[in-house]
């Protein structure tokens, strides 16, 4: 089989992380076109495609993070950096005065936004079988998750000094 996506200078590890990321990018895409269809197919309920298009939103991003992902790998093995996909860490520190400053708060935010949901959550369980609802509000509680792992990770990192 002949790679026609070899990189100039890449180490081993970079050509096959690239290899895997190109490939798997691929996989995402098919993905993202079956949800595509399912999203905007007219005969299905419009519930259907309601969620279908939820999930059609996130692998709209998950296939762009691993085009980034894969782009990033190529920018590090060709020893160049045109513009970064994906920037670099190091930004963190610099601006880690007003890191410090909005983290805390934030995450204290996203909590009582977690609580929040948690109630409302428990309020329209008799509605758990019978409306969207319920589910709604525990991919909310999902993305709460996520902004809080964010957030921790942007804290930690301005406070390294390794960066
Ligand atoms: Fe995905
Ligand atoms: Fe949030």
């Amino acid at each position: 089989m002949t790679n026609t996506n070899r990189i100039p200078g890449a180490s081993v590890w970079e050509q096959e992380m690239y290899d895997h990321l190109t490939s798997h990018g691929k996989v995402e895409g098919e993905i993202l076109e079956a949800y595509k269809e399912l999203a905007e197919g007219g005969d299905t309920s419009p519930a259907f495609r309601y969620l279908a298009g939820i999930i059609l939103e996130d692998e709209v991003r998950h296939h762009q993070v691993f085009a980034d992902l894969a782009e990033a790998i190529r920018q590090m093995g060709e020893v160049r950096s045109e513009e970064e996909p994906i920037p670099r860490i190091g930004g963190l520190r610099k601006d880690r005065h007003l890191i410090m400053g909005v983290t805390e708060r934030l995450l204290e935010v996203e909590r009582d936004d977690a609580k929040e949901l948690k109630d409302l959550a428990k309020q329209l369980k008799p509605y758990r079988n019978t409306t969207l609802w319920g589910l709604l509000v525990d991919l909310m509680r999902h993305d709460t998750e996520k902004h809080i792992m964010i957030l921790k990770f942007m804290r930690d990192r301005a406070k390294d000094t390794d960066l």
